[in-house]
């Protein structure tokens, strides 16, 4: 499975958006290394790559729904911490399971399909806050 970008995920905010094509190809790439069977090291520092554009990506885009005072700024927030802790605990169990078949299967239930489901049910409410703030202004 190789996830792909695609106009239905689209904030209104080209920086947000190239940002989420970003973080999937990091996933894609997450998930084939796997696949492939690369060695542990490999995929450690892929997970630590990952690990920190997620957080830069998050306090990105939880600034931007607080710019345009997006009515889904407090639940992107809660949702991103939910998303955190759940990468972390991933994280602690690749250290001890390394690729087993029960982790890939996680990398796509559990990391790639929240994403998707979260930039689709969440960020994209992004869009229409930044129609609005445009228009006050004009
Ligand atoms: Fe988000």
């Amino acid at each position: 499975m190789t996830l792909v970008w695609d106009t239905t995920m689209s904030t209104g905010i080209p920086r947000i958006d190239a940002q989420h094509q970003e973080l999937i190809r990091k996933l894609n790439g997450l998930l084939h290394a796997m696949q492939k069977g690369r060695g542990k090291e490999e995929i450690e520092k892929l997970l630590d790559f990952l690990a920190e554009y997620v957080i830069k990506h998050f306090s990105d885009e939880e600034a931007e729904m607080e710019r345009v005072n997006c009515p889904a700024a407090i639940a992107n927030r809660i949702a991103h911490q939910h998303f955190i802790k759940r990468f972390t605990e991933f994280r602690e169990r690749f250290k001890k399971e390394g690729a087993s078949p029960r982790i890939v299967i996680d990398v796509q239930k559990t990391l790639m399909d929240w994403v998707i489901m979260h930039i689709r049910g969440v960020d994209t409410k992004l869009a229409a806050s930044v129609t609005r703030k445009a228009e006050a202004r004009t």
